[in-house]
């Protein structure tokens, strides 16, 4: 039996590798040319400590000077020891330079580009070595503008296609943006465009509890991802609450597809909100205003926000006063660049 396991290093580089049963990770790692660090090889030394995040596994042998109770308890594990029993995802401490890899590179080409609303483009890439591209749901990639070698935007993915062939973002319409001019006036079908990644650490853990979602305009991405998978596991245990918020009605999209995850994952609802006073959506304001005590769950919730940074901060603000404690808080700012 072989697992996929998710290899997260310290610089946001994700890495994905196959562990068979019989091996660790270490020695799966190696196999594919990824030296974690390590020492003993033999559960006595610890430098090889790594924190399973995901998964289930076994810890193997080793002993307790290298991994105490408390570590084992807490997710830790030695990686020279580490044998997972399910698909993982694993942190290492290091940065991926360090264990000499680094992140993938696809050279793609544009299947389709739309503009969806004035503020948002939905760009669609394709390429060869797409098929065997992997990434964990809400994490992001950078593209880099065709013709500015040096110059990259971080996206995050808003779906794998059906196909697997092709990956798709959305894309904030930024006046004066080097992105948002090469999407208004260069791109078009076929048109190459650089991919690197997978990055960070923004994405969709074992759903155990009921999950709180909140998006602000293309902070929706990562999400749909998310919705993305949890549909592909066969739908949630527990309930799941999108907030999308964004300033006016012309910056709502991608509600079909909200549409259609309400139908496929049945506990799944959301709700979506809008700045401008004179939006025909009945809830008006921001994200903050719409958060309503069931959501949160007395806490028992895992919460994933997504936005521009004074979003975000106005959300973990609002969050901090109203003494919410979730079981976990993940979030993830997007900057829009000029230049
Ligand atoms: Fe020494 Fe893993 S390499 S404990």
């Amino acid at each position: 039996m072989s697992y996929n396991v998710a290899l997260n290093f310290e610089d946001g580089v994700t890495r994905f590798i196959d562990c068979n049963g019989a091996e660790s990770v270490v020695d799966a790692a190696y196999r594919q040319g990824i030296n974690i660090p390590m020492d003993c090889r033999e559960g006595a030394c610890a430098t090889c400590k790594c924190r399973v995040e995901s998964g289930s596994y076994s810890l193997g042998e080793y002993i307790e000077d290298a991994l105490s109770h408390e570590e084992a308890d807490t997710g830790y594990a030695l990686a020279c020891q580490l044998r997972p029993t399910s698909d993982c995802v694993v942190l290492i401490p290091t940065g991926s330079g360090a264990c000499g890899t680094r992140q993938e590179s696809y050279v793609t080409r544009i299947r389709d580009v739309r503009r969806l609303s004035d503020s948002t483009f939905a760009l669609e890439l394709e390429g060869d070595g797409l098929g065997a591209l992997d990434f964990l749901p809400g994490q992001y990639a950078n593209l880099q503008v065709p013709g500015e070698a040096h110059r990259h935007r971080a996206y995050s993915f808003s779906s794998i296609t059906a196909d697997r062939g092709g990956v798709s973002f959305l894309i904030r319409n930024v006046p004066g943006g080097l992105m948002s001019g090469f999407l208004s006036e260069r791109a078009a079908p076929g048109v190459e465009l650089v991919m690197n990644g997978p990055f960070g650490s923004f994405y969709l853990r074992p759903v155990s509890r009921p999950v709180l979602m909140l998006a602000g305009g293309t902070g929706l991405a990562p999400f749909l991802a998310m919705l993305d998978k949890i549909v592909a596991a066969g739908g949630s245990p527990h309930p799941v609450h999108l907030i999308y918020g964004v300033n006016t009605d012309r910056d709502v999209v991608e509600t079909e597809r909200l549409e259609a995850f309400t139908r496929t994952i049945p506990n799944f609802t959301y709700s979506i909100c809008v700045v401008d006073a004179n939006s025909g959506y009945p809830k008006k304001g921001y994200v903050t205003h719409h958060i309503e005590p069931a959501h949160l769950n007395d806490g028992d919730v895992d919460i994933y926000l997504c936005g521009p940074p004074p979003m975000v901060e106005a959300v973990a603000q609002h969050l901090r006063e109203a003494g919410v404690n979730a079981a976990s808080f993940h979030f993830e700012k997007f900057a829009p660049s000029i230049s």
